[in-house]
């Protein structure tokens, strides 16, 4: 027997792989396709304090390795959330992280503190990385400082462990990650989606209703996991890696660079059932390479004739 068994800043998981929010529904779409409880945990659609009807379509597209979206965060609100979805959600055997995200400070503090009083979420993972709102959602994650404060304004609010969800588009993520884990978060998870356009050169019009919209899929892996490597080195908290995760090697590509577990994405629309398939791989290569514990493959990287930095 291998053990896949994680744990995500006290938050023990069965196995490291995580669905992604925004690509899993608020996980019970997924149930008639694949046994919620194989999974080590789940990330539902962000929700914010009341219902949001997202942006107006086109907001989805397709594009190289990849996609753009601009769903702008569409979702049923904090409160049905609870009453509908969670009672349903907490009689399976799995890890529910709720993925929050507000256009000011006092919005986070608020969900926060409503998910705080329902029973059956292990953890909240707080979206300071939206690009497709206008206001909040990124504009916090960007910048170290307001991460780091709206990090302890939610700290104050609630005892839920905190995964704090990093933008890649800040100048410097492993900053962010560390101001983040200075004001009490107990994970960080990267990264969400990478600002991008798509032109259609018959009307020299965006694609997208938005213009703008973020990017997801292959096309972004090698670039999350060099962040996710880079913060890896900077925290002591655990990483959860995510960007582009399609396969078991990729997911362990993630984890050798220092991830503690995984999220998967867009791979969900291709495939629904791509995180059993994963962790099915992850315990067969477990299996074949006489690793015992998962934990031992973290941090792995290896680096004949390079130093690490780590401060
Ligand atoms: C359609 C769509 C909706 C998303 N919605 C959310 C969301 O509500 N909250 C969030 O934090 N991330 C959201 N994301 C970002 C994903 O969770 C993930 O960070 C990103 O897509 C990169 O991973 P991937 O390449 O495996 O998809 C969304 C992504 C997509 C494609």
């Amino acid at each position: 027997m291998v053990n896949t068994a994680v744990n995500i800043g006290g938050i023990p998981l069965k196995n490291p792989v995580i669905a992604a929010s925004g690509t899993f529904g608020y996980g019970l779409e997924f149930s008639p396709l694949l046994d919620l409880n194989d999974l080590g945990g789940i990330v539902v659609k962000g929700l914010s304090l009341n219902p949001y009807p997202g942006n107006p379509p086109p907001r989805i597209i397709e594009t190289t390795g990849g996609m753009l979206n601009s769903i702008g965060l569409q979702n049923i609100g904090v409160d049905a959330f609870i009453k509908e979805k969670l009672p349903l959600l907490r009689n399976h055997d799995v890890a529910v992280f709720v993925n929050i995200f507000g256009h000011t400070i006092e919005e986070y503090v608020r969900i926060a503190r409503r998910l705080s009083e329902a029973e059956g979420i292990a953890g909240l993972e707080v979206n300071i990385s939206c690009p497709n709102i206008k206001k909040g959602g990124m504009a916090f994650g960007k910048e170290p400082k307001q991460a780091g404060l709206l990090t302890k304004r939610i700290r104050k609010a609630t005892s839920l462990p905190l995964m704090i969800k990093l933008t890649p588009q800040a100048s410097d993520i492993a900053d962010v990650a560390k101001r983040v884990e200075g004001e009490g978060a107990e994970s960080i998870s990267l990264v969400n989606t990478f600002l991008g356009l798509a032109i259609d050169v018959d009307t020299a019009a965006p694609l997208l209703s938005t213009i703008t919209g973020g990017l997801s899929g292959p096309a972004i892996k090698p670039i999350a996991l060099r962040m996710v490597w880079e913060v890896a080195q900077k925290v002591s908290i655990p990483v959860v890696g995510l960007g582009g995760i399609a396969s078991y090697r990729d997911a362990l590509e993630f984890m050798i660079a220092g991830a503690q577990a995984v999220q998967v994405g867009t791979a969900n629309f291709i495939n629904p059932t791509t995180c059993r398939e994963i962790i099915h791989g992850i315990k067969e290569y477990l299996k074949a390479k006489h690793i015992d514990d998962i934990n031992q493959l973290v941090g792995s990287l290896n680096l004949p004739g390079h130093e690490t930095t780590s401060d």
